[in-house]
């Protein structure tokens, strides 16, 4: 059944566990994250982002997620809108049915431009105001994502700002945080501490210099009762990057962010983790040794299919990592 995110995250702080939030665009994807749930008894987080929006159109995304629901009556769903750029777009993912929505005020509407503090507050306010009155639940940010190595968002195109951060933008505040989540509401808040998003976070193995776990634990010491939000949190596991590039892929030298320290975070107050570009990887590493090993191979079931259960086996294990599972 569908359900608000406040009540799956409360239920996730009383019990110590993180929920993976999977990213969605397509019907593989939706199965692949429902059927490893199923597996392992697991809630669910399914988000859409607007180009997910715009890729499989809202017609259809919202039938997909109510036939997940319908084939797995069981399993706790959440249907979360992720990084909207306006009050206007949250406001249409809840007339469409989610039962979340991410108000990203950290940058302006055109999802580029670093905002000031006042105008997040007053968007994401807004935004609390609008859905708590329906019982939907909000997620807002603080500070921009982008690495501690280079300064940059991460994502060439997509959500991201642009141009150099400095510093303090790349971190989020404490104090800030407390303030922010006194005046807006927010169900949940989404940090900086260095994770960005896509496949290049790191180019070398995060260190405590350029994955700020230290600041993560500053910021749940003073909003303990705060469920925090870690984005940019694949893992970018270099089994597939290998399977990728053995089989005609391109992928430069590239780290993502290690499920044991996401597994720190959960102990310090992360109970959502956004995770997208993991999938990717997966699938595509899937499809490219299935294409390799069968050129005469043309149907194209055949492919999602082992696409499919590649991002199953990693879901799964994810679930498994961050204590949902057997929560379900
Ligand atoms: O926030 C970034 C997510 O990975 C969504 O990516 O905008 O390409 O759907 P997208
Ligand atoms: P990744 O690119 O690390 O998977 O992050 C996804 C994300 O944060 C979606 O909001
Ligand atoms: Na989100
Ligand atoms: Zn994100």
């Amino acid at each position: 059944a569908l359900i608000a995110l406040r009540q799956l995250l409360d239920h996730a702080a009383e019990h110590g566990y993180g929920v993976p939030a999977f990213n969605i665009n397509n019907l593989e994807q939706i199965n692949a994250i429902m059927q490893a749930a199923d597996a392992c008894d697991s809630p669910v987080i399914l988000q859409a982002s607007a180009g997910a929006r715009k890729y499989a159109g809202e017609p259809m995304l919202r039938r997909m997620v109510e036939g997940a629901v319908e084939m797995y009556p069981h399993i706790p769903v959440v249907m979360h809108q992720d990084h909207g750029g306006s009050p206007a777009v949250c406001q249409a993912s809840i007339r469409s049915g989610f039962t979340s929505v991410m108000m990203d005020g950290s940058l302006l509407e055109d999802m580029k431009t670093p905002s000031s503090y006042d105008y997040n507050v007053a968007v994401t306010r807004r935004v609390v105001e609008m859905a708590h009155a329906i019982g939907v639940s909000v997620e807002g940010e603080l500070g921009c994502l982008g690495s501690l190595e280079t300064g940059q968002a991460g994502e060439e195109d997509g959500v991201g700002a642009e141009g150099t951060l400095d510093h303090a933008q790349l971190l989020t505040d404490p104090d800030q945080a407390a303030d922010f989540v006194a005046r807006t509401g927010v169900d949940a808040l989404a940090i900086a501490i260095g994770t960005s998003h896509g496949a290049y976070k790191f180019t070398r193995p995060p260190t405590g210099e350029t994955l700020a776990m230290d600041q993560l634990k500053r910021i749940h010491a003073r909003i303990p009762n705060t469920h925090l939000v870690m984005h940019g949190s694949s893992s970018v596991p270099q089994d597939w990057l290998d399977v990728i590039r053995a089989n005609g892929g391109r992928i430069k030298e590239t780290y993502g962010v290690p499920v044991e320290e996401i597994v720190r975070g959960i102990r310090n107050g992360v109970r959502k983790v956004n995770i997208d570009t993991d999938i990717r990887l997966a699938m595509t590493g899937a499809m490219r040794k299935l294409m390799a090993e069968k050129p005469e191979e043309f149907d194209p079931r055949a492919f999602l299919k082992v696409a499919t259960a590649a991002a199953a086996d990693l879901c799964r294990q994810r679930f498994e990592a961050f204590g949902s599972a057997g929560h379900a």
